[in-house]
């Protein structure tokens, strides 16, 4: 717990100023600015800088704490498994437990038929090894991808999203992607053809503002999948375990994709992504044999992490919760609303994935969130988008405190 930090955690002006500089020194860094704050431990819903304050998480470092920060169940399975081996081989010549165990757990959770799972560490790898499995398996060239998309920044993944000011300097990315609107059908019946390998879609769009689809258009994209022979990809690495209320936010539809990727939460909080898919359709890799390859996917350390954090979200009907405190912020989110129309404009969402819409800079609205101890984020395809993902344990009383700080915030500037 936060407070029985050891008091060191806590630093000197000089220590706190050091560390910054040294940051800016020597990291890379892809977001411009200096950072003001210092990280020092994060429990549950909160976070503690290392000059002693204490903040209420409403990020889950994006969309990965689903379980809470250090999550003692989450520690002690890391601390296990580290002490007994950490990483051996992954290129299938043993048997690793930890990796089968998370690879049931991953299909169980997805239903169906998607009982295999290739682990990978990340969601943008997780996107590329999908890409790839659907070009091979169906040896067609041609990608659909809807507007807003975000899959990752590797050169595949990338080729796949949407923003044209990230993309364009990185070009040549993949051949015949092409991108249609988000929820609009007709687009995407035009665009898919018998030269599509896979429609890749966030079933509900993650950084391109927490946008839910109507409810005819996963259904629609998978039937013009079958109809043309393309692969349906479920991009969940922000969506999945539990997030939007459902294990996997497709299910909110009932649709069964051909592949699923995962990634974020599935580690609890280490390094850890998967992609499901039909045995048959894996079989691809093997001919000819080590066509994926990767050496930390389904590290098992991380596996050990994911498995933990994966009978936590089950054991305290985390999923159920998600749907059922999601709501609770949500309605909380339409009185600040009433109260400031003419500032928060639009509320979307699904389970404790949410997103609000601002007529201010939603970048100054979060700093001044944040100077007052209550962390929220922006996204990366939606000018004037607060997202809302706070871990699935947050409780209403902790929902008030973010709202109360809105309420604050909003108040300030109207
Ligand atoms: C929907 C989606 N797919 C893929 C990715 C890429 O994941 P990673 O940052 O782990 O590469 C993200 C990251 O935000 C995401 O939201």
């Amino acid at each position: 717990m936060l407070n029985s930090l050891e008091p060191s955690a806590t630093m000197t002006d000089e220590e706190l100023e050091s560390y910054r500089d040294r940051f800016a020194a020597h990291l890379s860094q892809t977001v411009p600015g200096r950072k003001e704050l210092v990280v020092s431990a994060a429990d549950a819903c909160t976070l503690r800088s290392a000059d002693g304050r204490v903040y209420l998480d409403m990020t889950s470092g994006i969309a990965v704490a689903n379980v809470g920060h250090s999550r003692p169940e989450v520690v002690e399975a890391v601390q296990r498994q580290m002490s007994r081996y950490a990483h051996v081989n992954v290129y299938g010549r043993f048997v690793i437990p930890e990796q089968v165990e998370m690879a049931e757990r991953l299909s169980r959770a997805a239903g169906g038929e998607l009982s295999t799972a290739y682990l990978t560490s990340s969601g943008a790898e997780s996107t590329e090894c999908a890409l790839k499995l659907a070009r091979k398996y169906t040896g067609r060239p041609k990608f659909v991808a809807m507007e807003r998309a975000y899959h990752g920044r590797t050169f595949g993944a990338l080729s796949v999203s949407w923003r044209e000011q990230w993309r364009a300097p990185f070009e040549p990315l993949l051949p015949e992607v092409e991108f249609v609107p988000f929820d609009d059908l007709e687009a995407a019946a035009a665009a898919i053809d018998e030269r599509t390998a896979a429609v890749i879609v966030e079933p509900i769009q993650g950084e391109g503002g927490i946008r839910v689809p109507s409810d005819g258009f996963l259904p629609g994209l998978r039937e013009l999948c079958d109809r043309s022979g393309a692969l349906l990809i479920c991009d969940e690495v922000q969506g999945g375990m539990g997030r939007a209320g459902a294990w996997f936010s497709h299910q909110l539809w009932g649709v069964q994709p051909d592949i699923v990727t995962c990634a974020k939460a599935v580690g609890g909080g280490l390094p850890l992504g998967a992609v499901l898919a039909r045995p048959e359709v894996f079989q691809t890799f093997l001919e000819p044999a080590l066509s994926h390859l990767t050496t930390m996917g389904g590290n098992p350390v991380a596996c050990a992490a994911g498995i933990a954090a994966f009978d936590v979200i089950e054991r305290e009907g985390l999923v159920d919760r998600s749907a059922r405190v999601g709501e609770y912020l949500r309605e909380r989110l339409e009185s600040v609303r009433g109260q400031f129309p003419d500032l928060l404009t639009d509320i979307r969402g699904r389970g404790l994935w949410c997103a609000f819409e601002l007529s201010v800079p939603a970048q100054q609205v979060a700093d001044a969130m944040q100077e007052r101890g209550v962390l929220v984020g922006s996204v990366l395809n939606s000018e004037g988008t607060i997202r809302v993902t706070p871990p699935l344990v947050i409780t209403p009383a902790e929902i008030d405190v973010f709202i109360g700080v809105l309420r604050t915030v909003l108040g300030r500037l109207a």
